[in-house]
């Protein structure tokens, strides 16, 4: 599968990332097959995504054509083979749930064209938790975004044992020509590179908090003003969804065994509350949705 023979991407659950990814996709000239269960999930999350762009637009930063040829690539299904048939790349994004993903990707592989690379945006899971799913593990891999996907400019490509040569490549170079900037991760490891360092940090952060030593409004400072991160680890928990930050710590801790994954009191009882970040309006801090 080369580049040239990537005409259309479905992406595979309509979040916050899958509709950016999606976007930011269709920015990039493809048209794409946004799927998912739920008509109105779909819908909320193309109208918040076509707000941003909007925005964009108002400050000069994206021309109103491109925007809307852009909007128009994005057509939304709740029908799955409907959204993959036609696909030369199927980019999934649903939630970490690993029973959730181990049930999908036998049905994307049922309906997906024979040559179609298979991608997971998982955070935490390697695409080797799925190659036993699909008939040809060799066009299976993870294309990881971040947060926000139509900012940030990093896309972490992951290399399964069982990924060909052709889909690496392939992907690779798709990631550049939608506009972003993509790394190879030559080996399955957990946390791949960007969030191996990040999430190991917000541990350190969590933890000085929880034992007294400063506010994590001090802490947020310290990390803004003292390192230059754009935010500090409680607002950047509240970003990314604090039970998603919980999951990839969690899924540090069960994948490596070591002790300090685990994720701790301050951000597990937050979540048991349901105080999940900027999607609940609630997490560390108040926030508007
Ligand atoms: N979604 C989409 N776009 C957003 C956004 C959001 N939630 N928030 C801000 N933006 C856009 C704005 O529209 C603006 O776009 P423009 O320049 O094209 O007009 C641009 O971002 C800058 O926004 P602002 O000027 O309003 O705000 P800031 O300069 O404070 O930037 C930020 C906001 C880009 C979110 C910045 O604070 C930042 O980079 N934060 C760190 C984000 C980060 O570290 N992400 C990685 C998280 S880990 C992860 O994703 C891994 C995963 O596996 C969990």
């Amino acid at each position: 599968m080369t580049i040239d023979e990537i005409r259309t991407v479905c992406v595979v659950g309509a979040g916050t990332m899958g509709s950016q990814i999606a976007h930011q996709i269709a920015l990039g000239g493809y048209p794409v097959q946004l799927y998912s269960r739920s008509a109105e999930r779909i819908q909320s999350a193309v109208s918040g995504t076509a707000a941003l762009l909007q925005k964009r637009v108002e400050r000069g930063k994206l021309d109103a054509d491109d925007c809307q040829r852009a909007l128009d690539r994005v057509t939304a299904s709740t029908d799955l083979a409907e959204a993959v048939a036609g696909a030369d790349l199927v980019i999934e994004t649903i939630a970490e749930d690993r029973d959730a993903k181990r049930a999908l990707y036998p049905q994307i592989d049922a309906v997906a064209p024979h040559h179609a690379i298979l991608a997971s945006n998982s955070s935490t899971m390697p695409s080797s938790f799925f190659a036993d799913l699909v008939s040809s593990p060799e066009r299976l891999l993870n294309i990881h975004f971040f947060n926000p996907a139509l900012v940030m400019q990093l896309v972490e490509v992951v290399r399964g044992p069982h990924t060909g040569d052709d889909a690496v490549d392939t992907s690779m170079e798709f990631v550049r020509r939608i506009g972003k900037a993509p790394v190879l991760v030559r080996k399955e490891t957990y946390g791949f590179i960007a969030n191996r360092i990040l999430f190991i940090a917000m541990q350190e952060a969590f933890k000085l908090v929880e034992a007294g030593y400063c506010t994590m409004e001090d802490c947020d400072l310290a990390v803004r003003n003292g390192l230059n991160w754009p935010m500090g680890p409680f607002e950047l928990g509240d970003l990314v969804g604090l039970d998603v930050t919980r999951e990839i710590l969690s899924q540090g801790y069960q994948q490596t065994g070591e002790e300090r994954w685990a994720p701790t009191p301050i951000l597990s009882d937050r979540v048991a509350r349901g105080e999940l970040g900027r999607k609940t309006g609630k997490g560390f801090y108040e926030s508007k949705r």
